[in-house]
């Protein structure tokens, strides 16, 4: 079985990030999706809001090859945890390059048979990403077509408890 995982944070889940999945698991038996938080970012969402949002997309994807986990620590530990052979991450442009090639690059460097696969999305998401589908909800825009509607909905939601 090769299984991958395709980690991050998810902070909501957006069609980007789906159209990811849905190449990915056509290269792999199975794909975990899993959800940490990033040192760098303060999620809106909590784990388990998260994980619901993602659990709700997959099951419009009809697909049974991917899962969905969270995890604390290191990448590369819970990859080794998993037995999974590769770390799938999306590349959308130029500006994505330097951090994925990084950390990469630093987790090859702490697990060398660990390998990472990026994979492009389509082109209609090459400027979408978590953080401004926030910033378009927080204002009260449209965001159909960029995520799922019960996203949409659990972000309304959201912003009107702040
Ligand atoms: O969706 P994101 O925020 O771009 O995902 C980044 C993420 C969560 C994949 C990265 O921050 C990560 O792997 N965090 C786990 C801790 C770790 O292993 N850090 C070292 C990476 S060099």
């Amino acid at each position: 079985m090769k299984n991958a995982i395709y980690p991050g944070t998810f902070d909501p889940i957006t069609n980007g990030h789906l159209d990811i999945i849905n190449r990915a698991r056509l290269l792999f038996d199975n794909i975990t999706v899993a959800v940490t938080n990033n040192p760098h970012k303060a999620p809106l969402f909590s784990i388990e809001d998260r994980i619901e949002m993602i659990a709700n997309a997959i099951t419009e994807l009809k697909c049974d090859n991917v899962t969905i986990d969270s995890f604390e620590g290191l990448l590369v530990d819970y990859v080794r945890r998993q037995g999974a052979i590769a770390i799938v991450r999306g590349l959308r442009a130029t500006s994505d390059f330097e951090f994925e090639f990084q950390m990469a690059l630093a987790n090859r460097k702490l697990a060398a048979d660990v390998v990472t696969v990026f994979l492009m999305p389509h082109e209609r998401y090459t400027y979408l990403n978590s953080t401004i589908v926030k910033e378009l909800s927080r204002y009260g825009a449209k965001i159909e077509g960029f995520v799922s509607s019960f996203v949409a909905r659990k972000l309304k939601e959201k912003m009107k408890q702040k």
